[in-house]
C-alpha cells in the first residue's frame, strides 16, 4: 500500500468529478483521511461540496499559497482542463518546495496524439527536471464523451459519422472506471511503484465499425453511417482538434501501448466496454 492518505485534486470537471467521487468513497471506508479539490472560485465550491470534498480557493500563479495548501498532501492530482496546464508547472514546483510525494499530472489521453499548443510535454519534462516524483495515466477516449452526438454518434437518431476508414483500433475507457482504477493504483500500490511511472489503461481497443456494427447486432437497428476521407479530415486547421484525433487514430495511434503493457495493476478492474457503456 502507498500510504498515501491526504489527497488534493485539482479542477472538478468533466473527469475531476469522477476521480473525486471515488477518492471520497476512499475516505469514507477509512483508506484515506483527505480529499482537498482546488478551484479558481467560490463558483465551484457546492458542487465540490456536494461531492463530499473540501474545496479550496486558488491562484495558480501565486506560488506561496500553492506551496501553504499543498503542505502535508501526499499525493496531487491535476485534472485541470487543456488550455490551463501550464499552471502544473507552478504547482509542480511547489509539490517539490513541501514534498508532496507524488503528482499526477493531467494527461488522460493518448501518448501520441495531444491539442496544438498544449503544455503537457513542456509539464511532464519540467517534473522530471526537478525530480518531482509523478505518475502519468494514459487512458484512451472517454466511451461517455467520445460516442455522442458531439463526437458525431447520434445514437437516438441511428446518425453516425465516421472520420477515416474506421477500421483502426482506438483504447477507449469511461469516466467512472479511469476513475477507479486511479483510486485503487494510488492507494493500493507500494509508494516506490507508483514513483515516475506511467499507467496505460482502456476499457476495450476497438474500433468505430466494430463498435457500430456491434450496436448494430444489439438493436437490431441500421445505422445511417457518413464517411469522411482522412484527406477531408488532413485539410482542416489544427485548431481543430476533432479532426486531427480521427486523422491519428487513422494512421494508426488510437491505442495507449502494446496490449502487453495494458491493465497491469488492478487485476480486479471490471471495465465496461463501449457497448456497455452506450446501451446497458
Ligand atoms: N481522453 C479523452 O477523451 C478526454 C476527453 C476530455 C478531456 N480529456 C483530458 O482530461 C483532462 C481534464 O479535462 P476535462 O475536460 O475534465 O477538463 P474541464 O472539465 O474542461 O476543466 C477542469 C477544470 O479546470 C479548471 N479550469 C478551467 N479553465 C481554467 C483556467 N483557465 N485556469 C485554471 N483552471 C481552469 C476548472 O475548475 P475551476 O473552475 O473549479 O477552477 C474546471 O472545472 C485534460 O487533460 C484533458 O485533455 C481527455
Amino acid at each position: 500500500m502507498s500510504d498515501f492518505k491526504s489527497f488534493v485534486v485539482a479542477g472538478a470537471g468533466h473527469l475531476g468529478v469522477f476521480v473525486i467521487q471515488e477518492l471520497v468513497k476512499l475516505k469514507k471506508a477509512g483508506k484515506i483521511t483527505s480529499v482537498v479539490v482546488f478551484t479558481r472560485s467560490n463558483d465551484s465550491h457546492e458542487k465540490i461540496l456536494q461531492l463530499g470534498a473540501k474545496p479550496i480557493n486558488i491562484n495558480y500563479q501565486n506560488a506561496d499559497q500553492l506551496a501553504h495548501a499543498l503542505k502535508g498532501v501526499d499525493c496531487f492530482i491535476s485534472t485541470l482542463t487543456v488550455s490551463a496546464i501550464q499552471f502544473e508547472k507552478e504547482i509542480a514546483r511547489a509539490c517539490k518546495a513541501v514534498d508532496v510525494r507524488l503528482f499526477v499530472p493531467s494527461e488522460f489521453g493518448l501518448p501520441k496524439v495531444d491539442h496544438v499548443g498544449s503544455k503537457k510535454d513542456e509539464v511532464k519534462k519540467y517534473i522530471k527536471e526537478i525530480k518531482q516524483p509523478y505518475a502519468v495515466f494514459y487512458t484512451g477516449a472517454f466511451t461517455d464523451m467520445i460516442f455522442t452526438p458531439y463526437a458525431g454518434f447520434n445514437w437516438d437518431e441511428g446518425k453516425v459519422s465516421i472520420g477515416g476508414s474506421g477500421d483502426q483500433p482506438l483504447s477507449c475507457t469511461a469516466r467512472p472506471d479511469i476513475a477507479r482504477y486511479m483510486a485503487y493504483v494510488l492507494t493500493e500500490l507500494p509508494a516506490d511503484d507508483l514513483e515516475n511511472k506511467i499507467f496505460c489503461i482502456e476499457g476495450e481497443r476497438i474500433s468505430f465499425n466494430a463498435v457500430c456494427s456491434g450496436w448494430e447486432a444489439r438493436t437490431g437497428r441500421t445505422l445511417q453511417i457518413t464517411r469522411i476521407p482522412r484527406s477531408v479530415l488532413e485539410k482542416e486547421p489544427p485548431t481543430n482538434f476533432g479532426a486531427h484525433l480521427l486523422v491519428e487514430i487513422d494512421k494508426g495511434n488510437g491505442t495507449v501501448g502494446p496490449p502487453e503493457e495494458i491493465n497491469l495493476y488492478y487485476p480486479e478492474w471490471r471495465p465496461k466496454k463501449v457497448l456497455e457503456v452506450l446501451l446497458d
